[in-house]
C-alpha cells in the first residue's frame, strides 16, 4: 500500500489534490460565498439620520410605568442595575413548560461567558385557558424569568410578539448590549456566540446578525393562510432578513426598531417584519452560516462547540449532548475540522432524505410504475 502510494506521479498527486479541493469547495463554498460576497453597502439618508437621532434621544424612563400595562408578567426588575452583555429572549408557547424547564437545565443555565453576564428570559403571549395561566404564574414565581405580553399567543400574532418583546428590551433592559431572539425548539451555543460577538472587528453598533434569507417573494395566494395583499406590501421581493429561528440585534438597533414599528406593514411574517424595519433604518443584515436556520444539525461534539444554533425538533437528547459539550475537553483544529465536515455531510444527507420522502408522499403513484 505504502509502496504504491510513494510511486504516484506528479499528475496523479495533482489529481488527488484537485479532488480534495473540489470536495471542500462543494461542501463549504456556498457558506464562503454567502459570507464574503453578499455584502451590499448600508445606505444613509436624512430620514435614517433622523431616526437614529430619535432613537438615541429616546427616554424610556417616564414611559416605563405606562408600558408595564402591556404585560401580564413584566419582570420589570430583572435587569435593573446589571450590565448585561447578551439578553436572550426565548420565544416560547404558553403551554410548553416542559420545554422551558429543559432549556433552563441546559443551554439557558449559562449566566456568564468569559466574565460577560448573560440573561435568559422566556417570551410568552397569553394562553387560551385559565388553568395554563395559573401554571405560568406558578412557574414565574419560581423562576422569575417569564415575560408575558397581553395578546393571545397564536401563530397569527407572532409579529405582535416580536414588537412587544423588543419594546420590553428597550424599556426594561436598556443596558443589555445585545439581544438574541430565539425560538424554544432551538439549541443555542451561548459560549461560541458570545465569543463571536466579542471578536466583531467593527464597533458594536448597528448589529443585525443571523442566517440571512435572500430574495423571498411574498405569498400572493389569497387562499393561503400567509397571504400578503399587494396593498400591504407592494414590492416583488422582501428585503434580505435574518431567519426568525435565531438572530441577534444590538441595543441601538432595537431602539431604532422601536421608533419605526408603527410605520412598517404588520401583515407579513414576523422575521420579515424585523427585516423591513431594519431596512427602513438603513441596516444590512450580516450573515453567518453558523446559525442553522430551520435545519437540524447532526450532533457531533466538536461541531456543536463551533456552531451557534441548531433546530432540536428531531433530537430529544439535549441534556446528554449539553453535558458532553461542556465536559471541558477542548477540540483540536483537526477535530473541529473533522467535526464540521462530518456534521455538514450528514445534515446534507438528512435534508436530501427529507426532500426524497416529501416527493414520495406527494406522488402517491411513485411506486406504481
Ligand atoms: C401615561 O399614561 C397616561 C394615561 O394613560 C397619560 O396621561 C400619560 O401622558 C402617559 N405618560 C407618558 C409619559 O406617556
Ligand atoms: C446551573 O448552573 C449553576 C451554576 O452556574 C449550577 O449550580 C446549577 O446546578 C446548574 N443547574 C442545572 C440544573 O444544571
Ligand atoms: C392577537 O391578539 C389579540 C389581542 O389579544 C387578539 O384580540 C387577537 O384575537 C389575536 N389574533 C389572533 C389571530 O389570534
Ligand atoms: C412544545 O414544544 C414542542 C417542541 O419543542 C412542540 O413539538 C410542541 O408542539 C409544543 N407544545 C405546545 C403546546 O406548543
Amino acid at each position: 500500500m505504502q509502496v504504491t502510494f510513494c510511486r504516484l506521479r506528479t499528475h496523479q498527486w495533482c489529481f488527488i489534490l484537485f479532488n480534495v479541493i473540489l470536495f471542500h469547495a462543494l461542501l463549504f463554498g456556498a457558506d464562503f460565498v454567502e459570507e464574503y460576497f453578499l455584502h451590499s453597502l448600508p445606505y444613509i439618508d436624512m430620514k435614517v439620520l433622523e431616526i437614529k437621532n430619535k432613537a438615541r434621544k429616546l427616554n424610556m424612563e417616564p414611559l416605563r410605568s405606562n408600558l408595564s400595562k402591556y404585560y401580564v408578567l413584566s419582570q420589570s426588575e430583572v435587569c435593573k442595575g446589571k450590565n448585561i452583555f447578551l439578553l436572550s429572549l426565548v420565544f416560547s408557547s404558553p403551554g410548553n413548560g416542559t420545554r422551558r424547564d429543559l432549556i433552563r437545565k441546559t443551554w439557558g443555565n449559562v449566566t456568564s461567558v468569559q466574565g460577560h453576564p448573560i440573561l435568559t428570559l422566556f417570551a410568552l403571549g397569553m394562553p387560551v385557558s385559565v388553568t395554563t395561566q395559573k401554571e405560568i404564574n406558578k412557574e414565574s414565581r419560581k423562576n422569575n424569568d417569564i415575560i408575558e405580553g397581553i395578546f393571545l399567543d397564536s401563530s397569527e400574532n407572532q409579529t405582535l410578539k416580536i414588537i412587544a418583546m423588543i419594546q420590553w428590551a428597550v424599556a426594561f433592559c436598556p443596558n443589555a448590549l445585545f439581544i438574541l431572539k430565539v425560538d424554544e425548539e432551538m439549541f443555542v451555543n451561548l459560549p461560541s456566540l458570545v465569543d463571536y460577538l466579542l471578536n466583531l472587528k467593527e464597533h458594536l453598533e448597528d448589529i443585525y446578525i443571523g442566517r440571512v434569507i435572500h430574495q423571498v417573494t411574498p405569498n400572493r395566494d389569497p387562499q393561503n393562510r400567509d397571504f400578503v395583499p399587494l396593498s400591504e406590501y407592494p414590492e416583488k421581493y422582501y428585503p434580505d432578513y435574518c431567519s426568525g429561528e435565531a438572530f441577534i440585534m444590538s441595543q441601538d438597533v432595537a431602539r431604532m426598531m422601536y421608533v419605526v414599528f408603527r410605520e412598517v406593514p404588520m401583515m407579513v411574517p414576523a422575521d420579515v417584519f424585523v427585516g423591513i424595519c431594519a431596512k427602513s433604518v438603513g441596516l444590512i443584515p450580516i450573515h453567518s452560516s453558523r446559525f442553522s436556520g430551520k435545519r437540524h444539525i447532526r450532533y457531533n461534539r466538536c461541531c456543536y462547540k463551533f456552531i451557534f444554533t441548531s433546530s432540536e425538533i428531531a433530537d430529544p437528547g439535549t441534556p446528554l449532548a449539553w453535558k458532553e459539550i461542556n465536559d471541558g475537553k477542548e477540540c483540536t483544529l483537526f477535530e473541529t475540522y473533522y467535526g464540521l465536515v462530518s456534521c455538514k455531510l450528514l445534515t446534507y444527507l438528512d435534508s436530501f432524505k427529507r426532500f426524497h420522502m416529501k416527493t414520495i408522499k406527494n406522488n402517491p403513484t411513485y411506486f406504481g410504475d
